[in-house]
């Protein structure tokens, strides 16, 4: 199988992607904002929670696929992940350059659970990533007695982080909003 039969992403998925985040943030977008020496990042974080939300549909998907016995579409759903993946690295990378990080406010067991998820998340997050590699791999060499074995724990990881991230961005950003701190 070539490898971009793998590839289902076209010009129609980017534009839902896009209209969705128009809608979510439609200042962010405007000629002002990407001004060369005024670009306004804030419209970053909720790109990222959005990132999350993809993601753990995408695997959700690709699950659901190899499931039901579908070895062509488990494969470009679980690619489009990977991607989408690839994606949310380079925007989080982004944010924390931009506009640094936030101290989750409050003095209560609220912000010990929320600190408990976001250190468990983040050993997690940084885990995860060597093992995709590891599942993907065994997946083009053929070895998919070995790639199942290892990719049910990798995706049990996976869908932990995705879900996490998403409850850290709510948390963070619509719950408790709080300042940023370069
Ligand atoms: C990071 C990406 C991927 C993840 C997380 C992933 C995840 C999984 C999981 C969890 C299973 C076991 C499902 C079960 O419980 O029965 C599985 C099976 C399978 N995957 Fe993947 N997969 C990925 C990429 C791929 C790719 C690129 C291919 C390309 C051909 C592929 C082909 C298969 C096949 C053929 C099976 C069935 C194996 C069998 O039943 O013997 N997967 N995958």
């Amino acid at each position: 199988m070539v490898w971009w039969r793998w590839f289902p992403l076209n010009v129609i998925d980017f534009s839902v992607i896009l209209l969705i985040l128009l809608v979510l943030e439609p200042g962010s977008f405007s000629v002002n904002s990407l001004a060369a020496d005024a670009v306004n990042w804030s419209w970053l974080p909720h790109f990222n929670g959005l990132m999350n939300l993809v993601i753990c549909s995408l695997l959700t998907a690709g699950y659901l696929a190899i499931r039901r016995g579908n070895k062509t579409q488990h494969p470009k759903w679980m690619v489009t992940a990977c991607v989408f993946g690839a994606i949310f690295l380079v925007g989080y990378i982004l944010q924390t350059v931009m506009l640094g990080h936030q101290k989750f406010p409050g003095d209560d067991w609220v912000r010990v659970f929320f600190l408990t998820v976001l250190t468990s998340h983040t050993i997690l997050a940084v885990l995860v990533v060597p093992c995709i590699f590891v599942v993907l791999r065994l997946a083009m060499r053929g070895a998919f007695e070995k790639h199942k074995r290892f990719a049910r724990v990798t995706l049990a990881i996976w869908v932990y982080v995705s879900v996490t991230g998403l409850y850290i961005y709510l948390m963070n950003n619509h719950v408790r909003p709080a300042e940023w701190h370069p």
